[in-house]
């Protein structure tokens, strides 16, 4: 993707000892790079907050990892921010988060215009409170002519439910007879799957050193580096957007062959 270089090296002037944009090869950015965010609670209950705070202080970094996205013209952005599970939280903070999407996203519009993100939702909408849902569609309407990075959110997502999903569909294609048995190939399940048209992701950056996947992109993942930092999702900021692409840069991605001579 196209990125203005004058703004790209303002945003990432100053930068910390051990990285900067200068270590990055623009010709090997990864298209889509996926963020499983993690220890907002964590963030907060070491401050003595509320785990509330921790996702509230969350927002700040997503919006800079959004526009530091842009400006080093990744094509797809995308971020779990509420799983098929995370019903079981105290709903006090399901509450919360789900006002705090629906705010946020109202909020944020304008810089999404104003950089030209066309947004995205992975998950089952249907269940999310009417706020959310309608906000979510306002986002997608108001969004959909915009031609630059996309950036998709997954909200009451889990892959075990996309899969099974994607497989509902394809057997009632079948049982319709709009499609043969045979005609189920590895390539036809992706546009069965909320990513569809999407590039599968090239990195996955988990924070707060937990190492598992926790039910997100199980199929499209089959390929991708994965960054695991310590950092907590509230402290994750533009430098450690670019130290995790320096690290997928210095990989050798063989897909099951053999690196290229
Ligand atoms: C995981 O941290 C984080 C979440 C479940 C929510 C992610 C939400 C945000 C970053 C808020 C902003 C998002 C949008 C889309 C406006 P955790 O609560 O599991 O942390 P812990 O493991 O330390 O308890």
């Amino acid at each position: 993707m196209q990125t203005d270089i004058t703004r790209q090296r303002a945003y990432f002037a100053d930068a910390p000892g051990d990285v900067s944009l200068g270590a990055i090869d623009a010709a090997r950015m990864p298209a889509h790079v996926s963020i499983i965010m993690d220890g907002n609670g964590r963030w907060a209950q070491a401050r003595g907050l509320d785990r509330s705070s921790g996702h509230v202080a969350g927002v700040d970094s997503l919006k800079e990892t959004v526009t530091a996205s842009v400006r080093l013209g990744i094509d797809v952005l995308s971020a779990y921010a509420f799983s098929t599970e995370n019903w079981k939280r105290p709903q006090h903070e399901v509450d919360l988060l789900m006002h705090l999407f629906a705010t946020t996203l109202i909020e944020e519009l304008p810089l999404f215009h104003q950089e030209n993100v066309r947004l995205r939702f992975f998950g089952d909408l249907t269940a999310l409170p009417r706020e959310t849902f309608e906000v979510f569609q306002r986002g997608l309407d108001e969004t959909k002519d915009n031609t630059g990075m996309t950036f998709a959110l997954a909200v009451n997502y889990g892959a075990r439910a996309e899969i099974a999903r994607a497989a509902r569909i394809i057997a009632e294609r079948v049982r319709d007879g709009k499609l043969a048995v045979d005609d189920i190939t590895p390539e036809l399940m992706p546009r069965c799957l909320y990513t569809h048209g999407l590039p599968d992701p090239d990195l996955l950056i988990r924070t707060s050193g937990e190492l598992r996947l926790s039910n997100y992109l199980l199929w499209q993942l089959a390929y991708t580096e994965l960054y695991v930092t310590d950092t907590l999702w509230p402290d994750f900021d533009r430098w450690d957007l670019l130290r995790a692409i320096h690290s997928y840069q210095g990989r050798s991605r063989r897909f099951g062959g053999v690196a290229a001579r």
